[in-house]
């Protein structure tokens, strides 16, 4: 979401005239785009923020802006704290910028808007895209679900639905522009609702839009996920075959204090349903280790839906705190050091099942968009497969952005390495 804020920002700046620079010493202007989701996410932006306050000083005509969710639950401390920021900007003032940055007046109010909007979708502004493979794409912005542990609704406000028209036209520009894949974006992507179409049914629009090889999106609430959204799923092929569903935790008793609004048998149901309809379907999650009152029977509970599930990957958090936030106020906060415990525990069993999932595709071919250069070798490329997972192998005589066949002869750590079999036909 960062990243498409980011080049929502890029555009409203080249608009105005401005280039990006390459260099941070030689820059008329540095915007930090924010994330508040976790404390470690503000510690990586205030230590940013030092950096930037040396270049001011050395500088004193840089205008450093803080821009996105950070900005929109630390105002106050911003403009107390780091008097040397000029320009402070939540995620739905973004159109404000050209107006704030020609103004270069010094008054405390002028240079900070924080205001929430309730219809604010950016539906006319086009990201800056030059070049890329995945395009994401915002659909819908806000979130109205209150999770007790999360932010987002009060750094983000509330729901709202971009148009149809507006984001079709947004993919088929970046497919005119050469991406593969488009990423579909948003706090709660099948909450949508835009003039009665819900998710599913944006989704298969977009399926039949000429030139768009695979789609993807993130991240959907599992008290949304229809059968509807799955048989659209089934009947186009580039959907991509992977869902990321996040869980949170495996007990009742804490999903019900998070308030989650499903239940574990729900979860469970859930997933098997998804597994039974989308065959070779990749399955990831997000799980929180340590939300206040997580007794050690609650974990084992997470442990166990991991078991059951066993999940091709996970994003595995330890709670933080949110001020503002119901969870924070609640008793019986975990200590560092169990969360710690928790978290190497959840890291160590995700570890297990991803290998075990992968050893499942020796053999097969998938079908892999090529993405990247491999890390560790400069012949071999990296993509992902059709179910959202990693494969390294020989470049041959392929090039970014094909999409090839590859079978797959090993699975390694979290990667899986294989050999190009034919060039497919759909390859560029
Ligand atoms: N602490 C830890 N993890 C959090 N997430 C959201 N808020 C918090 C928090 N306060 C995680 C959730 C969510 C993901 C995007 O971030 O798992 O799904
Ligand atoms: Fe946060 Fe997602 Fe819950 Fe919304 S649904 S409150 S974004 S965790």
């Amino acid at each position: 979401m960062n990243v498409a804020d980011s080049e929502l920002v890029e555009s409203i700046l080249i608009d105005m005239g401005y280039k990006k620079s390459k260099d941070i010493n030689c820059a008329d202007a540095i915007f930090v785009n924010t994330c508040a989701i976790r404390e470690h996410a503000e510690d990586k932006v205030f230590s940013q923020l030092g950096r930037y306050e040396i270049i001011k000083k050395k500088r004193p005509s840089v205008l450093i802006g803080v821009l996105g969710c950070m900005a929109q639950s630390l105002k106050d401390e911003l403009l107390e704290k780091r008097p040397y920021v000029d320009v402070i900007l939540g995620p739905d003032s973004y159109r404000r910028l050209p107006s704030l940055l020609n103004r270069n007046s010094n008054q405390a109010n002028s240079k900070v808007d924080t205001r929430l909007s309730r219809f604010e979708v950016y539906d006319d502004l086009f990201p800056t895209r030059n070049y890329g493979i995945n395009a994401w794409v915002s659909i819908m912005r806000g979130c109205d679900k209150f999770c007790t542990f999360c932010i987002v609704p009060f750094t983000r406000g509330r729901e709202r639905s971009r148009s149809i028209t507006s984001i079709c036209d947004e993919i088929k520009n970046a497919i005119g522009h050469g991406f593969k894949e488009i990423t579909l974006l948003g706090q709660n992507v099948n909450s949508y609702n835009y003039e009665q179409f819900k998710f599913h049914q944006l989704l298969e629009i977009i399926a039949q839009i000429d030139g768009v090889h695979r789609i993807r999106y993130t991240s959907p609430h599992p008290q949304d996920i229809t059968s509807d959204l799955l048989d659209v799923m089934k009947n186009h092929n580039n959907i991509c075959n992977y869902i990321h569903l996040p869980l949170q935790s495996g007990s009742n008793r804490i999903l019900k204090r998070m308030n989650r609004s499903y239940s574990k048998e729900h979860y469970l149901n859930l997933a098997n349903e998804i597994k039974i309809a989308l065959p070779d379907v990749g399955i990831s999650t997000d799980i929180i280790v340590g939300f206040p009152g997580e007794t050690e029977d609650d974990f084992e509970e997470t442990l166990e839906v991991m078991k059951d599930i066993k999940f091709d990957s996970a994003f595995n958090f330890k709670y933080s705190s949110r001020r503002g936030t119901k969870a924070a106020e609640y008793d019986n906060q975990i200590s560092e050091e169990i969360k710690k415990e928790r978290l190497i525990k959840v890291i160590e069993l995700q570890k297990q099942h991803t290998l075990e999932n992968n050893l499942k595709l020796v053999g097969t071919n998938q079908t892999v968009l090529v993405e990247k250069e491999s890390k560790k070798s400069k012949t071999k490329w990296s993509g992902r497969t059709d179910s959202n997972k990693w494969v390294v192998f020989d470049k041959r005589n392929t090039k970014l952005k094909d999409i090839v066949r590859v079978k797959i002869n090993e699975a390694r750590g979290v990667t899986l390495h294989g050999e190009l079999i034919q060039k497919s036909e759909i390859a560029a």
